[in-house]
């Protein structure tokens, strides 16, 4: 990765990410239009915006996963999030994507807490901190829209003697030196944290089915350990759908995230704050001034609003098609796009508080009274 200017690891996105060049470095596929339109015919309806915008752009195994729902053997979904304080629009990505998935093909969705991941990754976070933001982030993704008889969400420090037994069966068959090699770490690494692939790789063998990880690229890594191992433990190699970032509001690099709370819009910013940092902060490919802008036009490679629009908020493929034409073309000002922007993401966040109102009566089914839940604690993965 080094050779390159950008660095894509489970812990930091760097630089402008030229994600051809991932797929390669990483040693994934594309997805082809081909492979839009089996999915299309599979489900019969219209593909989500964020497979048709690219968004979802590398998956490995996706046919055989198809193959699998159309012969009727089925298939799971799995996915996770190491809960911090206060989930970004950028975090949700996965979940609202993956409950899509889970409504069009009615399958089960496995989503792991990692509130140990968290704890042990840094020093100054207690497990009190990392379990309150668990709990609160649950609110986020179930606001996501998943269906409570088919989804079970669990915090690994709840669950965790339901995995063990799995867990060590997958600890024993990485050695330090390939778990050292894939995730950089060191001998001063403290123990959990090199033990830990292992739990995120236990719930890609919760059923003797093929798992469909729908996650952003940086967490491959503990997928290509799972591929090399899964077989010989009698378990599918785990089939992933890879998305990209969403940038930060700032620039087109990197990716969003918490650290750098200006270049993040936060699930709980009210309508002002939004509109404020989207008006101060984002990074713009329109001219210097109005009559630049009127004559050459805004690059919108380059432009963070137009990206977000066109990432997921604006999902009309021809207001998009209009917006993207108006602004590159001179059209559209640089205020415009931005207002648009602050109107669609409000729109979302408003709808989002509402549904994450209601989850607050919802965490126990999905985490331990629903019908997957229930089942799932009766069962000891071994
Ligand atoms: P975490 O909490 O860092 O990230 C959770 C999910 O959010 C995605 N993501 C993004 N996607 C688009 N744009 C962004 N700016 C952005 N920032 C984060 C991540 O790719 C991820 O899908 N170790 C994991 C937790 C985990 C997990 C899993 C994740 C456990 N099991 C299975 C995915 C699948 C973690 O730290 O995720």
């Amino acid at each position: 990765m080094a050779e390159d200017n950008f660095t894509v690891t489970p812990w930091e996105v760097k630089g402008k990410v030229d994600y051809d060049k991932l797929i390669v470095q990483f040693g994934t596929q594309k997805i082809t239009d081909e492979l839009r339109k089996s999915i299309e015919s599979a489900i019969n309806d219209k593909l989500h915006v964020m497979l048709r915008r690219n968004v979802f752009f590398s998956h490995r195994d996706l046919d055989l996963v198809l193959n699998d729902y159309k012969s009727g053997k089925g298939f799971f979904l799995y996915t996770g999030r190491a809960p911090s304080l206060g989930m970004h629009i950028g975090h949700m990505i996965p979940f609202l994507f993956t409950a899509w998935l889970q409504r069009e093909f009615g399958v089960n969705v496995y989503i792991e807490i990692t509130d140990d991941e968290k704890f042990m990754r840094n020093q100054d976070y207690t497990l009190e901190q990392t379990r309150q933001w668990a709990y609160d982030n649950i609110l986020d993704i179930i606001a996501a829209g998943f269906d409570p008889d088919k989804t079970f969400i669990f915090q690994d420090t709840e669950y965790i003697k339901n995995m063990y037994t799995l867990a060590i069966k997958v600890a024993k068959k990485l050695t330090f030196s390939e778990v050292r090699a894939t995730f950089g770490l060191d001998v001063s690494s403290n123990i959990g944290i090199i033990f830990y692939p292992a739990l995120q790789i236990v719930p890609t063998m919760f059923e003797k089915k093929r798992c469909l990880i729908p996650a952003g690229i940086d967490q491959d890594p503990y997928w290509r350990l799972q591929r090399d191992i899964a077989e010989s433990l009698g378990y599918y190699k785990a089939a992933q759908i890879h998305s990209k970032f969403l940038p930060p509001l700032t620039g087109p690099e990197g990716k969003m995230s918490s650290s750098n709370p200006e270049s993040a819009i936060y699930l709980v910013d009210d309508p002002r704050t939004v509109e404020r940092k989207i008006m101060k902060y984002a990074f713009s490919g329109g001219q210097p001034t109005i009559e630049l802008q009127r004559k050459l036009g805004a690059n919108i490679d380059i432009d963070v609003p137009f990206q977000w629009l066109y990432y997921f908020f604006e999902e009309d493929d021809e207001r998009i098609k209009k917006i993207e034409e108006d602004y590159r073309t001179g059209k559209m000002l640089t205020g415009e796009i931005k207002q648009i922007l602050a109107e669609k993401l409000n729109q979302f966040l408003e709808k989002h508080r509402e549904r994450r109102e209601k989850a607050k009566e919802m965490v126990k089914d999905f985490k331990y009274e629903g019908k997957l839940a229930r089942s799932m604690w009766e069962k000891i993965h071994e």
